[in-house]
Formats: structure tokens, C-alpha cells, sequence
């Protein structure tokens, strides 16, 4: 699957492995938090490299649905059921931050993006009291939310919560300008390196597949953070969803705004201007990364949901991503804990990374640089409510779980041997020579890898729908050959053993 932001005719290049080794800061991830702070960092005149493991926006960014709004679902008052009114205002003035950073730069930049109201609805009597305690926590945190009854969408809508004047992005186009903008001020953007550990020593050394190097400072931009201090991979809930975009006849009219359902499943709604007309986007059906049975049922449901209500639409692309959710709620940005102060990082933006993620790179430029912003202090000594501790503790109760019961099931299943064929599209899990094994068919290509994950030994499942496999206890993906695609892994996956161990 392919989102309608990667599917793009000109490629963002990568500049060559550097010939210096030391740089002011090495930056591993060039989604939108990643770059941002490349581009704040080398506009201060430091010698910044940005290292990505795979292509420019190909992770998360690549494959958002691209609303860059302050409204944001049913977040400020799930926030207000854990935080003082203060650290809902400080979260809500990180995004206006990098709102008005990201939309001011679009303006410099000439990146064309559209302003459209966006509305949260609900579809059911307690989505609408959910609702209502949005409405009240919004305008408590300063915004200028209004209810209206007509969300102009063609189906059943109990009530629906407005803001205007928010926007809309196409983050490739972003990205690519960011590139540019790094490189004019004498950065460095190289695709296909992947950092795989940082030493601690002054400076920092920056292992990766292509040799080492060194900084004063490193940013993990990296999604979720690739190193295991803090133990951010078990605060962190890695949720996977979906996206695709629909063509309609010249004469269709859909609606304009930038929709979300409080009610799950979350759908969500908007448009993207092309010379053929108006594409809508939908999205949602998301679920725990690398827990659903079949992810590729929850592409069918969306569809079937879009098709439903806007009958007559052309599938031009389906694409799915993940993001993360911190146990609290709040976003994580800073220093990384034993990282000396010089290891920094930024995650857990709940799929609200167009506004957390630039917030975010602020915050962490600032924190170089010898920089000050009120919401970022009070953010950062926010303290974590019992809800947040015992949703910690469920999360990795749940994932414990998940491990043990994996490692038992595993050995019901039936042996795989050097002849298992899955057939075309399909990915099964089994013993081989005694350890756990993963073999899929795409494309005609049979091939077997360790169903052992990479990061902590998760047993991987099948994704039907990216024809990957996904650790159902962080979120780390791997292609049916096994590399690395996206998580907190940092290796390939491995061959399974070829004899078994006495
Ligand atoms: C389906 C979906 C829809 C969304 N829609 C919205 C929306 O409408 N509005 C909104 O605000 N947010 C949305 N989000 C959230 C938003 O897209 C993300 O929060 C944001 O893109 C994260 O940006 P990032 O730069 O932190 O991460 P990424 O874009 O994932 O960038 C991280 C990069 O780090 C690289 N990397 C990882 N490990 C290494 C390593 N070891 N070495 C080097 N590089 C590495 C990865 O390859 C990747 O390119 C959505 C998320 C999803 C999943
Ligand atoms: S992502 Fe942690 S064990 Fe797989």
C-alpha cells in the first residue's frame, strides 16, 4: 500500500555518507519532527546530519492523514481527566506553537495547504456527552469551539463540535521543502542509515549500519525512541490505522470541512485538492499495532464505510500507519534519561503529530540551544496521575501476557518445515528446529525468517494488508524478508537456525 503523499513523481534524494565524522548534532529520523528541528538547529549556523534508516517521510509523516487543527477529537478532555487546567493549557499552547510555525513557514515557503473548520461528531448519545465535556475543556484551555447540529455529512450526526480556520497539509510537500531549507543551511539529510546505538562517552558516539560517528548532541526523532534508557518502548502504545483516498465524478460535491468521528471506530475525513477535482480521505479503523487478526479486514471496513456514504467513488490509494500513545497521555519531549543531557527525544503524539511533533522540535532546539517556553516547562514537570500509572501498569501486564501466552500458542501451532508454501498473501508462524519460525508468500517469493522480534522477542504476526510482520508488544515491523521497517528495533530479523540446538 502506498499513500497518496509517497506517491509522488519527484523523489526527495539523499546526500552521500559524509566524509567528516563529527557533527554539532546527529539527527536520527527525517519524519516532520526529525527535520524541523535539523532545519532549527542549522539555522543557528551548528553542523547538523540527519540520518534516516529508510527514505524521507517514509515512516509515519508519509503516511498521515495530514490535519494540521487545535481540535483534536476527544484529547483535551481525556488530558483533563488526568491533568490540572493548566497542563490542558500548556498542551493546547504547544500546538498552537507549532501551528502557527508549521503554517507561517507554508506562507515563506510558497507549500500551498488549505484552511478548513474542523469538526469532531458524534454519532450516539454518549459520544455527544463525550462531547459536550470536550466543548467545555476546549473553551476552559482558550478555544473558540461552537457546537453546530448541520456538520454537513450525509449520514445520522448527533452533535458536532466546530473550530474554524484550521488546516490542511500535504506532508510530502512539507518535507521536501524542509530538505531543501536543511541543505541551504549547510545540512546534511542521507537516506538509508540507521542509528543502532548511542555510546555515552564525550562526544557521543552514533553507531549505524555504515560506520560510526560522533556529535555533542544527539535527537531521537525516531517515531518511538530506538534506545531502551527510560524505557519509553513500555510507555508508549503503538496504534496502527488506516487510510485512502477516494476520486468522485466532476459534478459530486463532498463536504469540505476536516472531520472526526468521539464515537469507534474513529473515522476521519477531509480533502485534497488535485487538478481532476477534489480526492476525499478517509480514515480510522485503527487498532493495537501488530494485534488484529487480519489488519487488512479494517481497510475493508473503511472502505466499505466510505463506499456506504459516498457511493461512486474510485479508490485511488489505501495506505496504514502507526503512531504512539503515551500511557499519560502527554507527549514525551526532551532529554533522554541517562543521556548526560545530550541525548534528546520526542514521541507520543497520539496522532497529532503535525502540531506535537513541530511543538516538539521547539522545544528540543530549545533545550540545545539555551531556549525558554512556558508550555514547555510546565509540560515537562507535569507529574503522572494514578489513571496514568495504572494505565502503564495494564499496558505492560497486557504485553507480559501477550508474551507468554504467544510462546505457548507457538508450539500448537504446526510445525514449519523447509516445504511450507503459505499460499499467495498469507504469513504463518510455527516451530523450526525447535525455534519460533515465520513464513510468508508475496509476490511468489517463499521466505522464512526468525518470528522472533528483533527488539525483545515478541512473536511476530502476519499484517495481510502491508504484507509485513508486526511485534504485537511494541510495534517494531519487519518486511517478509525481514528487514527493518519501522519500530524500536534496531536489527534486521534473523534466519531461523538451520539445525536444531542440542
Ligand atoms: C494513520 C495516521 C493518521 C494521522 N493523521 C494525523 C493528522 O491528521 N494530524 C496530525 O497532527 N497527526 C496525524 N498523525 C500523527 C502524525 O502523522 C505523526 O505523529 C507524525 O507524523 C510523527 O512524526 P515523526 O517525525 O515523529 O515520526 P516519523 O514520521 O515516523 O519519522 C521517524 C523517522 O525515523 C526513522 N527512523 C526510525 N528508526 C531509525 C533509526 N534507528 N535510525 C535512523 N532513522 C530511524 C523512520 O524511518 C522515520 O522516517 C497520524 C498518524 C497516523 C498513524
Ligand atoms: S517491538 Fe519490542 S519486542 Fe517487538
Amino acid at each position: 500500500m502506498k499513500s497518496l503523499w509517497l506517491d509522488r513523481e519527484a523523489r526527495i534524494t539523499s546526500d552521500p555518507l559524509p566524509d567528516g565524522k563529527h557533527f554539532d548534532t546527529i539527527i536520527a529520523g527525517a519524519g516532520l519532527t526529525g527535520l524541523v528541528t535539523a532545519l532549527l538547529l542549522s539555522r543557528s549556523g551548528q553542523r547538523v546530519a540527519v540520518f534516516e534508516a529508510r527514505t524521507v517521510g517514509a515512516v509515519t509523516t508519509g503516511n498521515t492523514t495530514g490535519k494540521l487543527s487545535l481540535l483534536q477529537g476527544g484529547v483535551l478532555s481525556s488530558l483533563r481527566a488526568q491533568y490540572s487546567l493548566k497542563m490542558v493549557h500548556a498542551y493546547v499552547e504547544a500546538n498552537k506553537s507549532g501551528q502557527a510555525w508549521l503554517t507561517q513557514y507554508m506562507d515563506q515557503q510558497g507549500i500551498a495547504y488549505q484552511r478548513r473548520t474542523a469538526v469532531t461528531f458524534a454519532t450516539s448519545d454518549d459520544g455527544g456527552q463525550r462531547l459536550r465535556k470536550e466543548a467545555a475543556v476546549s473553551r476552559d484551555a482558550g478555544l473558540d469551539v461552537h457546537f453546530s447540529r448541520d456538520a454537513g455529512l450525509p449520514f445520522h450526526v448527533v452533535e458536532a463540535l466546530e473550530l474554524e480556520n484550521q488546516v490542511q497539509i500535504n506532508p510530502m510537500d512539507v518535507l521536501e521543502v524542509l530538505v531543501r531549507d536543511i541543505r541551504d543551511h549547510g545540512g546534511l539529510v542521507v537516506e538509508g542509515v540507521q542509528v543502532q546505538n548511542v555510546g555515552s562517552g564525550q562526544p557521543l558516539e552514533v553507531t549505524t549500519r555504515k560506520g560510526s560517528f560522533t556529535a555533542d548532541t544527539v535527537v531521537l526523532a525516531t517515531g518511538t525512541p530506538i534506545l531502551d534508557r527510560g524505557l519509553y518502548f513500555a510507555k508508549l502504545e503503538p496504534n496502527r490505522s488506516y487510510a485512502a483516498a477516494l476520486r468522485f465524478p466532476a459534478d459530486n460535491k463532498i463536504p469540505g470541512g476536516m472531520y472526526l468521528s468521539i464515537d469507534p471506530p474513529t473515522r476521519s475525513q477531509r480533502t485534497f485538492p488535485t487538478d481532476q477535482g477534489e480526492l476525499l480521505l478517509v480514515g480510522g479503523y485503527g487498532h493495537p499495532g501488530g494485534r488484529a487478526k487480519s489488519p487488512k479486514s479494517h481497510v475493508d471496513a473503511l472502505l466499505a464505510w466510505a463506499h456506504q456514504h459516498y457511493p461512486g467513488g474510485e479508490v485511488t490509494h489505501t495506505w496504514s500507519a502507526q503512531d504512539y500513545r503515551a500511557t499519560n497521555l502527554m507527549p514525551f519531549f526532551g532529554k533522554l534519561p541517562r543521556g548526560h543531557g545530550r541525548i534528546l527525544f520526542a514521541t507520543g503524539y497520539n496522532k497529532w503529530g503535525m502540531s506535537n511533533g513541530v511543538a516538539a522540535a521547539l522545544s528540543v532546539t530549545a533545550d540545545i540551544l539555551g531556549g525558554h517556553s512556558d508550555w514547555a516547562t510546565t509540560i515537562h514537570h507535569r507529574v503522572t496521575h494514578p489513571q496514568g500509572a495504572a494505565e502503564a501498569i495494564r499496558l505492560n501486564a497486557s504485553t507480559a501476557k501477550r508474551m507468554i501466552d504467544d510462546r505457548a500458542r507457538v508450539k500448537r501451532n504446526p510445525e514449519i518445515s523447509a516445504e511450507t508454501r503459505p499460499p499467495e498473501g498469507k504469513g504463518v508462524v510455527g516451530l523450526y528446529n525447535g525455534e519460533p519460525a515465520a513464513v510468508s508468500t508475496v509476490d511468489g517469493n517463499v521466505c522464512m525468517v526468525s518470528a522472533s522480534c528483533a527488539h525483545l522477542g515478541g512473536l511476530l504476526t502476519w499484517n495481510d494488508a502491508e504484507k509485513s510482520w508486526d511485534c504485537p508488544l511494541h510495534g517494531s515491523r519487519f518486511s517478509p524478508e525481514g528487514k527493518y521497517l519501522e519500530g524500536p528495533a534496531t536489527h534486521n530479523l534473523q534466519k531461523p537456525p538451520d539445525k536444531k540446538k542440542d
